[in-house]
């Protein structure tokens, strides 16, 4: 009574129907009416003196405040809660924001449903051990874990992160440049943050992770897409287009979104010009444990002599998304820059779920979790490649067999979105790769996630594809004939190895 008794007078006043110096009726005779108590009544009034909309003049009454600034009153209704999502185009907005919401934001990128890119299989996460792990570190917490954590995340955590590092992803750190961080997305903001001025050139896989752009975007940077083939990132070619970037940002282990593992030689010859023209290189190790064909790909961070590489690597594929949980390891010379920008971005990284990961990964569930991920994955990975042969076999699945989610070609002059956009109304959340390039002229094809899709949900959902795709295909393949394709292959050389 008293919120509502508030928000109508205060909208009264501000649209004018209450004017300046009017007299409001006393809060006995509004309680008669209104039939309430005087409680509320004179609780709203009373916030409402608080706020300058009314004044109190001893002996005479409540008044509308004479104060009020006419020209800034509005001579239109106050906009119900949640009208704003229909309001127009904000006035102002800054031109880096505006670039994003430019950015299409596709059916394919929101959660759930069959062959969503980023899924893990989270049917298999051992819910069970998280929840007591959870429940014992809530109980056991002791206060200084209610505090703000350290700004380089919990040592427990860092400790475990740089020995699982060490040994599976010839990762060479120590504890003391592991920053937690929430998410990996978070550290592809600090690099760009710390490593980039506005206008700084950094080169950007072309295609490339999305999250990527979206970091380099807010920052300012300048992004130079250079071409990716089957040894991953093409550096003659990036240095044949004479910029000299201040960062390069790459997949190496599984090229986003090509699915490329980066050649020996070419990961040398990147160290070595980013070692000549002091660059530094972020390297996205974002889901290098799925690895079906030969083992774990060492990083190139374990190769780097020169500490130039900025290595990040996130628990979203390996444990859920929504765990927000990740890990960068700093050369020891940004450790305080990254402190810096962490501490102005968002401070610490929470810190419960912090410790249950700790005990997580040392009570062994982590490695035993990963371990029946690789065997799921490579068993849904088959299907889907079974599936696509059978029943697409116009397309070409593109990259090395790894990860959770695999790219495939469709014909040149083919709308890869159209495609997408028509499956996502099915549930399937395929995301069209043309959307990975920065330039115009992409490469058409599709990107499907397999580790969070049972094999039952990978046959019925490619055999739906096949539905939605052949009338595109029929459709345009006769229209295009003879003339120009509407999207053409830009790259030279791209992968095309089957997995
Ligand atoms: C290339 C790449 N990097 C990083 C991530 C993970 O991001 P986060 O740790 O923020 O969930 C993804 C997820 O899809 C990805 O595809």
């Amino acid at each position: 009574l008293y919120r509502q008794i508030y928000e109508g007078y205060r909208a009264a006043i501000l649209d004018r129907r209450l004017r300046a110096r009017e007299r409001l009726p006393s809060t006995r005779s509004l309680a008669e009416e209104l039939q309430v108590s005087r409680i509320p009544i004179v609780n709203a009034f009373e916030q409402l003196r608080a706020e300058g909309y009314l004044e109190v003049r001893r002996g005479s009454g409540t008044y509308v405040a004479r104060t009020l600034p006419d020209r800034l009153l509005k001579p239109r209704p106050i906009s119900p809660p949640g009208a704003s999502d229909r309001s127009p185009q904000p006035a102002f907005i800054s031109r880096r924001v505006k670039a994003l919401l430019s950015g299409r934001f596709g059916p394919w990128l929101r959660t759930g449903g069959t062959f969503n890119i980023g899924q893990p299989p989270l049917d298999h996460f051992p819910i069970r051990v998280w929840s007591r792990l959870v429940a014992t570190n809530a109980r056991n917490a002791e206060v200084h874990f209610l505090h703000y954590g350290q700004h380089m995340g919990l040592l427990l955590l860092r400790e475990a992160v740089a020995d699982y590092l060490k040994s599976s992803r010839s990762v060479s750190c120590s504890p003391d440049q592991v920053m937690i961080v929430s998410g990996s997305q978070q550290a592809l903001h600090l690099a760009a943050q710390v490593l980039l001025n506005p206008g700084s050139p950094a080169w950007f896989e072309e295609p490339g992770y999305f999250g990527t752009r979206h970091a380099l975007t807010l920052a300012g940077a300048r992004i130079i897409p250079v071409p990716v083939d089957d040894e991953g990132l093409d550096v003659s070619a990036g240095i044949a287009g004479g910029s000299r970037p201040r960062a390069i940002f790459v997949t190496p282990s599984h090229q986003f979104p090509l699915g490329a593992t980066m050649s020996a030689r070419r990961r040398l010859q990147l160290l070595d010009w980013a070692r000549r023209i002091r660059a530094w290189v972020v390297e996205d190790d974002y889901d290098s444990e799925y690895r079906y064909g030969n083992l774990p790909i060492a990083s190139l961070q374990g190769l780097d002599r020169d500490s130039r590489v900025i290595y990040i690597g996130t628990f979203t594929k390996l444990l859920f998304p929504a765990l927000r949980l990740a890990y960068v390891v700093l050369p020891a010379t940004l450790v305080e820059a990254f402190i810096e920008a962490k501490r102005a971005t968002d401070l610490p990284t929470p810190t419960l779920p912090q410790l249950v990961l700790s005990d997580f990964m040392r009570e062994g569930h982590f490695a035993r979790h990963v371990r029946k991920m690789r065997v799921l994955c490579r068993e849904r990975r088959g299907a889907l490649v079974r599936a696509i042969r059978r029943e697409l076999p116009f397309m070409q699945i593109l990259g090395d067999p790894a990860g959770m989610y695999l790219a495939a070609s469709l014909p040149p002059g083919i709308p890869d979105r159209e495609i997408c956009e028509q499956a996502a109304r099915d549930g399937l959340r395929i995301a069209p790769l043309s959307e990975c390039y920065v330039e115009d002229s992409p490469r058409a094809g599709l990107l499907l996630g397999y580790g969070g899709s049972t094999v039952e949900e990978i046959e019925a959902g490619i055999r739906r594809l096949r539905e939605i795709t052949e009338p595109v295909l029929r459709r345009d393949t006769s229209a295009t004939a003879g003339k120009r394709p509407r999207i053409q292959p830009r790259t030279r050389g791209l992968g095309t190895r089957t997995g």
